[in-house]
């Protein structure tokens, strides 16, 4: 096996396989741990937005940084979020608790708590598809990967996006890379391996990009079988994880294409928003073709509610018609709108890792869950 040199800033070269060493991050990782939200110093489950006399709401959690000895986090116990997050999920959180109603307008299924796996794979492959930019389509990449790994599953993400928002997300410089996605499609006889970063999250793994993927789009053109190129790549992956997902761009081109030929399922993130579903019919469109030419097995798991802000009367009515046009197939889970999301992204990790106890974290592990639910309802 050939012996790369010094990878990018950050990674090591073990043999063919440049691993990242994360070293800086993990560090600054084990000094935050945070403290949950819903736990006292003595282990006892706390109310966050418990007042401290005053009769101002007190947010608990920004007052510890490490997690004691013996204490873990619980995202199902009954907590009260930071008011200003709890806000722009659901004005009326109480009732909302006690009937289980979702922010959807419908019951709130109980999504339960994966239990572990003993052996891995054959992997499910998600695409996250939107052709409208900004949608949440890497941040849900990131975070819904990083949720899965949690719960143990093995993941893999794949940067399919010339950008590498994806890379940069998780801590990869993309111009620093020489290996990318791109070779992996584009040369013949290259393996996954040597294409492979380990990221932070224990689990989860990266097949990164930079620009050079953007001229993958033109010389694919002329490739044989030029749809199912991502697909052939992947197939030996398969066995090693249980979920693969692939950040989209924000276009409908051969890259789309042959994302959504290689996947099984299909998550639409949409930004709650008045033209949400501007464009979304063309989407359903190209995925129809797709399940009919290219990939029978293709469906569309959900729509995912993003920058939810409950507050907005504009919020709720863009969400009241993304239910009414897609009913079932709009996830229970809503993503809020939250600034802690961009911060994220300069952090380099995910949101479980970054704000463990956030709402925002809270809330793609819940759409994990939903998203195992679905899958063990097949
Ligand atoms: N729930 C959220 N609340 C607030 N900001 C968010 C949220 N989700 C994503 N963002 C921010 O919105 C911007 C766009 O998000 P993201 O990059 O995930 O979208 P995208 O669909 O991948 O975009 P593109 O089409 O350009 O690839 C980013 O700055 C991100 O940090
Ligand atoms: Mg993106």
């Amino acid at each position: 096996m050939p012996v790369r040199g010094q990878g990018p800033a950050g990674f090591e070269a073990v043999g063919s396989v440049a691993v990242r060493t994360f070293a800086a991050h993990q560090s600054h990782l084990t000094q935050r741990v945070a403290q949950p939200a819903n736990m006292s110093m003595d282990g006892h489950h706390v109310n966050a937005m418990a007042g401290d006399g005053s009769g101002a709401p007190h947010n608990h959690f920004a007052d510890y940084d490490e997690l004691p000895e013996g204490h873990f986090y619980d995202p199902d116990a009954e907590y009260e979020p930071d008011p200003e997050y709890a806000a722009t999920l659901a004005p009326d959180a109480a009732r909302q608790r006690r009937e289980r109603i979702g922010p959807t307008g419908r019951p709130l299924p109980y999504f339960p708590i994966p239990g572990p796996l003993t052996d891995h794979g054959p992997a499910k492959i998600i695409a996250m598809c939107n052709q409208k930019g900004g949608v949440g389509k890497t941040t849900s990449t990131i975070n819904l990967g990083a949720a899965l790994a949690e719960y143990g599953r093995r993941v893999l993400l794949v940067d399919f996006d010339p950008q590498g928002a994806l890379s940069v997300g998780l801590g990869v410089n993309p111009m620093e890379l020489d290996l990318t996605v791109y070779n992996l499609l584009m040369e013949r006889g290259m393996s996954a391996d040597e294409v492979l970063l380990k990221t932070a999250v224990p689990n989860m793994d990266l097949l990164p990009s930079n620009i050079d993927l953007s001229a993958a789009e033109v010389q694919l053109v002329s490739e044989v079988a030029r749809e199912s190129t991502l697909q052939r790549a992947l197939k030996p992956l398969m066995d090693d994880y249980d979920f693969i997902v692939i950040d989209c761009q924000p276009s409908l081109g051969l890259l789309t294409v042959n994302a959504l030929t290689a996947a099984h399922k299909v998550i639409v993130p949409l930004e709650c928003e008045f033209f949400a579903l501007r464009g979304v019919a063309l989407l359903t469109e190209t995925i129809e073709k797709v399940q009919e030419r290219l990939n029978p097995e293709l469906e569309l798991d959900g729509i995912l509610a993003t920058m939810y802000d409950s507050r907005t009367v504009h919020s709720r009515e863009v969400l009241a018609r993304v239910v009414e046009a897609f009913d079932d197939h709009v996830y229970h889970t809503v993503i809020g709108r939250t600034v802690r999301f961009p911060e994220t992204t300069v952090a380099g990790e995910p949101i479980t890792t970054y704000a463990s106890n956030s709402v925002g974290a809270a809330a793609y592990r819940q759409l994990a869950r939903e998203v195992l639910a679905r899958c063990h309802a097949e």
